[in-house]
C-alpha cells in the first residue's frame, strides 16, 4: 500500500490530483498538508473527507513539528503542490512567495532526507525557463532564466531539489508543467476568471495587446503524468509535462466568449503585466517516450467542460470571489485600467 503526503492538496491542482489518486489506486491512502491560504479550499474536496484512505492536516509546510510528524506516521512519498501560485500577486508582494516556495521547500526536503522519504516528487513549472521566441519549445535542458519573482522562487526550489539529489543521493524528481485550467481553479487566473466575467457580462482584462502564448493542458491530464512519473520515473530527472496546445490570450478569450453566446465587446484591454513573458512551450517528448504518457484531452473540450463546471458550480465561484478577493481584483484591475487610459 502507497501512502502519500500530498502538500496543497486544497488547492486547483493538488486536489484534482487527491481525487485522480483515490480514484485510480485502491490501495493508496493521501494525507493532505494545507495551510487553507486564500487559495485553499475544503470545498475542492467535498465528498473526499468521507473517504476512510485520506487524511486532511491544516498546517504550513514551513512548520518543521508538523511535518515531522506526518512523516513520522510512515509515508511512503511525498508530492509537493503546495505554493503560492500566482504571478501578479508576486509583482505586488513577494515574501511569502520566498517563505512558501523556498524555504517550506528546503524545510520539506530537509525532513524528507532524515526519515529517509522513498521518493519526493517536486511539482514545478514551465515558467522557470523564461520567454520564448516564436520557433522554439523548452525541453529539460533548457536553461532556466526566471523573469517574475514567482518564476525565480519556484526555480529556486527546483534548484534546491537539483542540490539534495546530487549531494545527498535524495530521492527527487522535479517535474515542469505548462498552464492548466480545469474545475477548481481560482478565478485569479486567466480561463476561470474570464469564464466568470463572462457568465457575469463583466469585462474581460486581457492584459498589453493580449497576443502573448501559453501553451494549455488540462487538470486531468496533468494529474496522469505526475501519477506516471510517481510511478515510473527516475530519480534525480526533470520531466517537462505539455499538450502541445498553444494559443494567444486573446484567442482563448474569444474562444469563452463564443461559447457562452457573449459580445466580443467584453474584452477590455489593459495595462500590461510587468516583466510578462510572451510565450510558453513545453516540449514533452521525454514524457512521451520514456514514460509512454500522452495527454488525453483536446482544448475544445476541455474549456467547453470547464465553461461547464463554472457554469454548475456558480455558488462555489460566488464563494471564492467575495471578500480578500474582491480586495485584491479591484485593486488590481482599477490600476491596470487607470495606468492604461494615462497613457
Ligand atoms: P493553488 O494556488 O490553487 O493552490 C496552492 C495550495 O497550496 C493552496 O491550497 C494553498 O492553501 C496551499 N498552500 C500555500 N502555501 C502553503 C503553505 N505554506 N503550507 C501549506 N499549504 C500551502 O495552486 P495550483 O494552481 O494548484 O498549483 C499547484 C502547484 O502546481 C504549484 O506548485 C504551482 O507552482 C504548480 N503549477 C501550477 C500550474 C498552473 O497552471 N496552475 C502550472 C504548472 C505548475
Ligand atoms: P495566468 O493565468 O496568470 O498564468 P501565467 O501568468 O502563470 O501564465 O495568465 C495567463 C496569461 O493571461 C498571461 O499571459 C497573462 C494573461 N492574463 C490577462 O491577459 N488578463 C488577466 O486578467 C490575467 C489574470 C492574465
Amino acid at each position: 500500500m502507497l501512502k502519500l503526503l500530498i502538500t496543497g492538496g486544497a488547492g486547483f491542482i493538488g486536489s484534482n490530483f487527491i481525487r485522480y489518486v483515490l480514484a485510480r489506486h485502491p490501495d493508496a491512502q493521501v494525507v493532505n498538508l494545507d495551510k487553507l491560504t486564500y487559495a485553499g479550499n475544503l470545498e475542492n474536496l467535498a465528498g473526499v473527507e468521507k473517504d476512510s484512505r485520506y487524511t486532511f492536516v491544516q498546517g504550513d509546510i514551513c512548520d518543521a513539528e508538523v511535518v515531522a510528524a506526518i512523516l513520522d506516521g510512515g509515508i511512503d512519498a511525498v508530492v509537493h503542490f503546495a505554493a503560492e501560485s500566482h504571478v501578479d500577486r508576486s509583482i505586488l508582494k513577494s515574501e511569502e512567495f520566498v517563505r512558501t516556495n523556498v524555504v517550506g521547500t528546503l524545510n520539506l526536503l530537509e525532513l524528507c532526507r532524515m526519515k529517509k522519504i522513498g521518493r519526493y516528487l517536486q511539482i514545478s513549472t514551465d515558467e522557470v525557463y523564461g520567454s520564448l521566441g516564436p520557433e522554439s519549445a523548452f525541453t529539460e535542458n533548457t536553461p532556466l532564466a526566471p523573469n517574475s519573482p514567482y518564476a525565480a522562487s519556484k526555480a529556486s526550489a527546483d534548484l534546491l531539489v537539483r542540490s539534495y539529489c546530487r549531494t545527498h543521493n535524495f530521492p527527487g524528481i522535479v517535474t515542469r508543467c505548462s498552464n492548466n485550467y480545469g474545475p477548481n481553479q481560482f478565478p485569479e487566473k486567466l480561463i476561470p476568471l474570464f469564464i466568470s466575467n463572462a457568465v457575469n457580462e463583466l469585462p474581460l482584462p486581457v492584459y498589453g495587446d493580449g497576443l502573448y502564448v501559453r501553451d494549455w493542458i488540462h487538470v486531468g491530464d496533468h494529474c496522469a503524468a505526475v501519477d506516471k512519473v510517481l510511478q515510473q520515473g527516475n530519480e534525480g530527472e526533470v520531466y517537462n509535462i505539455g499538450a502541445r496546445q498553444e494559443y494567444t490570450n486573446l484567442e482563448v478569450a474569444r474562444r469563452i466568449l463564443r461559447e457562452l453566446g457573449r459580445d466580443e465587446s467584453l474584452i477590455t484591454f489593459v495595462q500590461d503585466r510587468p516583466g510578462h513573458d510572451r510565450r510558453y512551450a513545453i516540449d514533452p517528448t521525454r514524457m512521451e517516450n520514456e514514460l509512454n504518457w500522452r495527454p488525453q484531452i483536446p482544448f475544445e473540450d476541455g474549456l467547453r467542460e470547464t465553461i461547464e463546471w463554472y457554469r454548475r458550480n456558480s455558488e462555489w465561484v460566488a464563494n471564492v470571489r467575495s471578500g480578500e478577493y474582491l480586495t485584491y481584483y479591484d485593486r488590481m484591475y482599477k490600476e491596470r485600467k487607470r495606468t492604461l487610459s494615462d497613457r
